[in-house]
């Protein structure tokens, strides 16, 4: 095993599968676990009962190790924290969309990695990287505005090389990934790994609605567009009266009234959309990418073939 990303997260291929809320459950991150990636739950925002039914779930399924995503607010870190600490969590997968209180990192960090586990941070932004890794991060990603989620403004192509000139830690490369051909652009671009969020949305392995994987294979370029801009809460998602309705609040109404009112019009809609199948009124959250999601598979399948394919592109092995 000589990738780094690999070493440290004695993984076997370097892929992570992104957190995604409502769309990472555990037989996600079993099936990547089990097949050689590293399987991350979706768990930003839940309760420490929660979290320790999800953690417990998965490794009574697996023995590799896995992730679960923590945002990094002081009073969550505070509530789940302990919960990750006893339950053994092998993996945290940390992030925050933009500024990153170091000390706060430096706090958490130091505890978590006295219990013995690796920490991931997920930066959209080179300032928050570098903190991440004054912190004592083991792993970082790096997000570029392609990807699924909330994003900044820059492009994964330039985030990564960027990245490779200043991050000494293994680095990983997440936003617009999903094949061989995009795996073999990241590592050239200087990263060693890859993060992939919207391609295991298609996984046979990820529970969310059959309707949402069918939009995701019919969507097509410019399918999607992007709410939230301006107000730090910027991500994608497929068009649809949804979308339609929230970009009509934003664009009618003043800075201020939208700064207020987004929350509540957009509070429950990924979930209507993931869980309950309302591709109409829910937001199908999702990557730039997703023209070229066309196959439902195992991920198993999505993470050998990523893998074989980009070797073959690079003419070297990647593990
Ligand atoms: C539906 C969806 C939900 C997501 N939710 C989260 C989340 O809760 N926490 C997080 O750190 N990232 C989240 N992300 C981002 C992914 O973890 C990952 O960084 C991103 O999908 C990578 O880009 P890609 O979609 O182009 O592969 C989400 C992405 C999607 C598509």
């Amino acid at each position: 095993m000589s990738n780094l990303v690999s070493q440290v997260l004695g993984i076997k291929y370097p892929i992570i599968q992104g957190a995604m809320v409502w769309a990472t459950s555990p037989s996600l991150v079993i099936g990547v676990s089990e097949a050689g990636g590293l399987g991350v739950l979706g768990t930003g925002n839940a309760t420490p009962d929660i979290l320790q039914t999800l953690i417990r779930e998965v490794k009574k399924a697996t023995d590799k190790p896995f992730g679960a995503n923590l945002l990094m607010i002081p009073d969550l870190l505070e509530a789940v924290g302990p919960v990750c600490i006893a339950e053994k969590l092998p993996v945290i997968y940390a992030g925050i969309l933009a500024n990153l209180d170091i000390e706060l990192a430096k706090k958490h960090f130091f505890r978590w990695h006295e219990a013995g586990m690796k920490i991931v941070f997920k930066a959209c932004f080179i300032s928050d990287a570098l903190k991440a890794q004054e912190a004592g991060a083991d792993v970082i990603i790096l997000k570029g505005w392609e990807g699924g989620g909330l994003v900044s403004q820059e492009t994964t192509s330039v985030l990564i090389p960027q990245g490779a000139d200043c991050i000494n830690v293994p680095l990983v490369a997440s936003g617009g990934i999903c094949d061989g051909r995009t795996m073999a652009a990241a590592l050239t671009l200087g990263a060693q790994a890859i993060e992939m969020g919207s391609a295991f949305m298609l996984a046979d392995e990820c529970d969310i609605a059959d309707a949402c994987k069918d939009e995701i294979i019919k969507t097509g370029d410019m399918g999607t567009v992007m709410t939230g801009f301006n107000i730090y809460n910027t991500s994608r998602q497929i068009r649809n009266k949804y979308t339609n309705d929230i970009t009509a609040f934003q664009e009618n109404n003043p800075k201020e009234i939208v700064m207020v009112g987004f929350k509540e019009k957009t509070a429950g809609a990924v979930k209507r959309a993931m869980h309950e199948g309302d591709i109409v009124n829910g937001s199908i959250m999702v990557g730039q990418i997703v023209p070229l999601l066309k196959e439902k598979r195992p991920a198993k399948e999505i993470i050998e073939t990523t893998v074989s394919d980009c070797e073959r592109i690079l003419g070297r092995t990647v593990r």
